[in-house]
């Protein structure tokens, strides 16, 4: 039996934009009105049926949830908090803790309030405290009803695909990007950017900015609520080579850039560390890769490099997002299972990791992707809102039941 440590946090995330449906007054949203990207509109609903969608996860198996606050909810306009919007995520919380599901909040995921991305978002000098009023206002007013707090979702995803890709807001790109491009998934959507509109010094500055804000707001949580278990989550590409000198040398500043670099930045700030794995990808690779629906290579079992790669810091990791988006289920069951055994495997190598949480809960808006790409372990039907259990779903369920794998 490969057992996990007592008390493993088992369950499937989602992020608010993507799911709760309404939002009207962010970054995002505006770009589909430009129509830029697809339009979320009612998305799946969640702001109105989280209560049927947490029966579903207690259902299956699951002890923990992840879930993001939306930013423009909450402060609509600058300074201004709307404490009907906090009133909303104080009964969203209840309603896990009712079903035995502990919360892991997400402070801000990927989308953002009107009147901070008109004026310039994370270009702005002044973001950091910006950013970190908002945290602490949050965590204040949460934190008694949740332990667990991530300041942003993914800093090197947001930076890249705003100011490097281009294919979401602020839509910049940077033209040499071709030339580094590692998936072909959105490239459709990249063709919409601005181009030339960024350059490496703007995102390297974004990235300083955006490191900045995390630490910023670590530091004010932690001054409402010391006892916060505070994080970001980081996206881990593991960037891989074969034998060439040359290209171990492109990995190891591909690494470095991608994960390392944030890290150093925000040393010393964060109590834990959110793992989202996705991607594996080996310069000078020959083989011919089985892909996800994204067009991603299948490589779950990787997610044990990615661990690897975070051991350094010696600090507890949870992982906050790994999934695949299978439209048709017939390939999610062997990736989770792949994955789970890879995550016991690096425990088992001295990786200290305390949860398990799959993305997603539900289909959801996949960003500049529409509705088409389902990573959910419940199919939604966007015209019915009708919510199907995946097979799949039911695999995972005995793992979180029996907290680990037979074999
Ligand atoms: C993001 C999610 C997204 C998922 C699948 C992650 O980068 O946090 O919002 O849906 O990947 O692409």
């Amino acid at each position: 039996m490969k057992k996990f440590p007592d008390g493993f946090y088992w369950g499937a995330a989602s992020a608010s934009y993507q799911v709760e449906g309404g939002i009207e007054n962010t970054d995002w949203a505006k770009a589909a009105r430009d129509g830029r990207v697809p339009e979320c509109g009612r998305a799946c609903e969640h702001y109105t049926r989280y209560e049927a969608d947490f029966d579903i996860a207690k259902s299956l198996g699951h002890n923990a949830h992840r879930f993001s606050v939306e930013w423009a909810r909450i402060e609509p306009e600058a300074g201004q908090f709307d404490m009907a919007a906090i009133a909303h995520y104080r009964q969203v919380l209840e309603a896990l803790h009712a079903r035995g599901l502990t919360p892991f909040i997400t402070l801000w995921h990927f989308t953002l309030p009107l009147w901070f991305s008109e004026s310039g978002g994370f270009e702005r000098k002044d973001a950091p405290e910006i950013f970190a009023r908002y945290c602490a206002f949050v965590v204040k007013e949460l934190g008694d009803l949740c332990g667990h707090f991530s300041t942003i979702n993914e800093p090197s995803v947001y930076g890249s695909n705003g100011w490097l890709r281009g294919s979401w807001p602020p839509f910049k790109r940077f033209s040499l990007t071709d030339l580094v491009a590692i998936t072909n998934s959105g490239r459709s959507y990249e063709s919409r950017a601005d181009k030339s509109a960024s350059n490496l010094f703007l995102w390297w500055r974004v990235m300083k900015n955006l490191a900045k804000s995390h630490n910023a707001a670590y530091l004010a949580i932690k001054k409402v609520r010391p006892n916060a278990d505070v994080n970001f989550v980081h996206h881990v590409i593991v960037f891989d080579a074969n034998k060439n000198p040359f290209r171990k040398l492109a990995a190891y500043i591909a690494n470095q850039s991608w994960t390392h670099l944030f890290m150093r930045r925000t040393a010393g700030h964060y109590d834990t560390i959110g793992l989202n794995y996705y991607f594996y990808t080996q310069f000078g690779d020959k083989r011919k890769w089985r892909k996800t629906d994204m067009d991603w290579n299948f490589a779950p079992e990787k997610i044990y490099d990615a661990l690897m790669i975070l051991k350094r810091y010696k600090r507890p990791i949870v992982i906050c997002e790994a999934g695949v988006a299978d439209a048709d289920d017939s390939d999610r069951a062997e990736y989770i299972e792949k994955q789970v055994r890879a995550t016991w495997q690096a425990i088992q190598d001295g990786v200290d990791v305390r949860g398990h949480i799959y993305w997603s809960l539900l289909d959801n808006y996949e960003w500049a992707l529409g509705f088409e790409k389902r990573f959910g372990l419940v199919e939604i039907n966007y015209e019915t809102m009708e919510r199907t259990i995946r097979p799949s779903a039911y695999v995972y369920k005995k793992i979180c039941e029996q907290n680990g794998m037979l074999e």
